[in-house]
């Protein structure tokens, strides 16, 4: 299924004051990425970029864990700024769609968690940044892969395209040398299908669709995802990815 830009700039507008708080699995990712990053090409880059930075999660880990001389952020949402500035000071924000953006530097790491799942096609995504990085620059992105919120596929039949993890790996082999590929699931529960809804709506997750849905839809919805216990599971499917220009 592709994605709105529009939409995806509003739902992710309307998410941010409850993101931080709904968003455990991303925090996990943000953390993960950036320890396997530090594992794989080392703590020290001159130049960074990072694309979808939203409330600062992974910026956080950025400023606290990785030393470098210029950090320039973007997103799609303006917002994301008032909250990256209480995180980090002199760096550079840049707004709007980040495959269109044109730095004048060039970088040694780009990194990105939780977003390139909304790219319509990885292969061009990669292709795109690769020519931002300098020789043997890194690229370490976290994204989502086939598995990923198969609740809500069986119960809505809505869905974005995930690639499998060989699917990633084909998208990479153009440009980059992968260093590591870690995939994982990560499963939470909720007390009723209205508080899952909930968190779709809080995490942004629901850009997939401007319709509001119909009672129809929620109750039915509703009765589809529902277990015995009364309790509404929804499946996580993330990948880290961390490689080197060729
Ligand atoms: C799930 S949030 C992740 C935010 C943050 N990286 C984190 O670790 O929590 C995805 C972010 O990517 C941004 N985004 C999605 N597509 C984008 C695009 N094409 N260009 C720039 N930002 C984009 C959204 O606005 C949102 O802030």
């Amino acid at each position: 299924m592709q994605v709105n830009p529009k939409i995806l700039k509003q739902k992710f507008e309307k998410s941010m004051p409850k993101y931080n708080e709904n968003a455990s699995v991303q925090r996990e990712m943000a953390e993960l990425l950036v320890n396997n990053l530090i594992k794989n090409a080392g703590q020290t880059f001159t130049q960074i970029l990072e694309l979808g930075s939203g409330t600062g999660l992974l910026t956080e880990f950025i400023a606290d864990k990785l030393s470098y001389e210029h950090l320039t952020c973007n997103d799609i949402v303006e917002k994301s700024k008032s909250y990256l500035d209480k995180i980090v000071k002199n760096y550079t924000f840049i707004a709007g769609n980040s495959m269109k953006i044109k730095p004048s530097v060039h970088f040694d790491l780009i990194i990105s968690n939780a977003m390139f799942q909304w790219f319509s096609s990885l292969p061009a995504a990669l292709e795109y940044y690769s020519r931002m990085l300098n020789k043997n620059g890194v690229i370490a992105f976290s994204t989502f892969s086939g598995g990923n919120f198969n609740e809500i596929r069986s119960a809505l039949g809505l869905s974005l395209d995930y690639l499998s993890v060989d699917g990633i790996k084909e998208a990479l082999k153009k440009d980059f040398e992968p260093l590591e590929l870690l995939a994982y699931t990560k499963t939470l529960d909720f007390a009723s299908p209205l508080e899952l809804l909930a968190h779709l709506k809080n995490t942004g997750v629901n850009s997939l669709s401007a319709k509001k849905m119909t009672f129809a839809e929620v109750k039915s919805f509703c009765d589809c995802i529902i277990e015995n216990d009364g309790i509404a599971k929804l499946t996580y499917a993330p990948v880290i990815v961390i490689a080197r220009k060729k």
